[in-house]
């Protein structure tokens, strides 16, 4: 950690114009709109939220949400953190550092949310505060030349395009089906439903207006897609891009139909969107090599409690392991806990005994949606296996099917 050349003083915001101008800054002196600062104090949590002052003046911000998001296991309580900036003439002197690690100690100290997670803007940043890599989400470009897909059992469906809001009941009953499905899944309400479908005009980058396509079964809304069109021409031929920035279908013949109509939408030469991993596209293509998936960084988690966090996600297999954990940022967790899991769920407690696994509060972050390979991090020499047999065990037990994903940024 760097030494602070003036120590900041830390406090809770009291709304979102105490961190506005200083994110303003920090992410390059763009303006906003009155619509964008609307949207971003609609989801603002101002007593959890910090704002770091040095001399009286505001130089840091890091706001803190109250997330419920899908685990392996079920729906828990996670402490999301979004814009993490810090005014340009202040940095590199320990001004995050401050501010995430009291958030870190906070959440500990008042027994709220044993997780914090957060989305990056570079994905190098947050490693040193224990935050490990959870989920990744998988850019696809499907190519109108390789859209060909296999056939879907389940019937036909029907595809209506329209704008957003003609369609937001569809949306919210798709969305509330699909939220238990992946892990890094987020609840919403209606005010982040709202977000979903925010169209800022100055944030269009010359694409298009948001438009939505919902599929339906015998009149009920089974899937529905978010995308855009970008115009493009090519020796006169239009080579429009689609730019999905949501896909849920609530069983397998409506995420065909939505990919078939996208991969058919009029002037488009191809349809590009973040995905699952593990995607069912990636299945149906007929010729798998034209997606091209290229991965990236999604959903940074941070184990604040490690007890806690190992007891509110579920598990795929029986185990009893005990895990030494290193973590001088937060050193409640530096120790061995030993940790029984079965179907019933996770019972983690601090011991004396023997260690089967030594990881770090990082690489456990990094398991604990079910998306990273336990084994993987083995081999990179990030988990030490103590008892032969522990890391299959253990890396079975962490795993979950399907992948992680979370479509919003927060
Ligand atoms: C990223 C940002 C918040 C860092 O703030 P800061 O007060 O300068 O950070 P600190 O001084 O506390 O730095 C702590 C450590 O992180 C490192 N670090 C800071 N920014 C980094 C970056 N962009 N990439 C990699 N490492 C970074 C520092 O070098 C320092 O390393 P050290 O502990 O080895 O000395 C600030 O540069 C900023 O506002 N950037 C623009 C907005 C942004 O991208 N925010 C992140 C949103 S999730």
């Amino acid at each position: 950690m760097p030494e602070f050349s003036a120590v900041p003083e830390l406090s809770a915001a009291d709304s979102w114009e105490d961190i506005s101008p200083v994110a303003e800054l920090a992410y390059g002196g763009y303006g906003h709109t009155a619509e964008y600062h609307a949207s971003a104090a609609s989801i603002f949590e101002p007593k959890r939220s910090l704002v770091a002052r040095i001399g009286g003046r505001a130089c840091g911000t890091c706001a803190v949400y109250s997330l419920e998001m899908t685990l392996p296991g079920g729906p828990a309580a996670v402490a999301g953190l979004g814009y993490v900036t810090v005014a340009p003439d202040h940095r590199r002197r320990g001004v995050m550092s401050a501010m995430v690690l009291r958030v870190l100690h906070t959440l500990h100290e008042a027994g709220a949310e044993p997780v914090a997670a957060l989305n990056t803007t570079e994905a190098g940043i947050y490693g040193r505060f224990g935050f490990g890599l959870a989920s990744q989400a998988a850019k696809v470009r499907i190519h109108r030349h390789a859209r060909d897909l296999r056939e879907t059992a389940g019937g036909e469906r029907t595809v209506r395009i329209g704008a957003p809001e003609e369609h937001a009941a569809a949306l919210a009953a798709v969305y509330a089906q699909c939220v238990g499905e992946r892990p890094g899944m987020l609840r919403r309400d209606a005010v982040w439903a709202a977000r979903a479908v925010l169209d800022l005009p100055d944030h269009r980058g010359g694409s298009g207006r948001l438009l939505c396509m919902v599929v339906e079964e015998e009149g009920e809304p089974s899937g529905y897609a978010l995308y855009r069109l970008t115009a493009a021409w090519e020796d006169s031929v239009p080579r429009y891009e689609v730019s999905v920035r949501e896909l849920f279908a609530r069983d397998p013949a409506s995420g065909t139909a939505l990919w078939r109509a996208l991969l058919d939408v009029d002037l488009a030469g191809s349809v590009v969107a973040d995905r699952p991993v593990d995607d069912p596209v990636l299945a149906l293509l007929a010729d798998p090599r034209s997606a091209a998936p290229v991965l990236r960084d999604q959903l940074h988690v941070r184990i604040v409690d490690v007890d806690r966090a190992l007891e509110q996600r579920g598990y795929a297999a029986e185990t009893d392991l005990v895990l030494d954990v290193t973590d001088p940022l937060c050193p409640w967790n530096e120790r061995r806990f030993r940790l029984r899991t079965g179907p019933e769920g996770g019972e983690c407690r601090p011991t004396a005994a023997a260690a089967d696994l030594e990881l770090t509060s990082r690489d456990l972050g990094a398991l604990y949606l079910g998306g990273t390979s336990l084994v993987q991090l083995a081999r990179a020499g990030l988990v030490r296996e103590l008892r032969p047999g522990a890391v299959r065990a253990a890396a079975t037990a962490f795993r979950h099917d399907p992948a992680p994903f979370c479509p919003i940024v927060f």
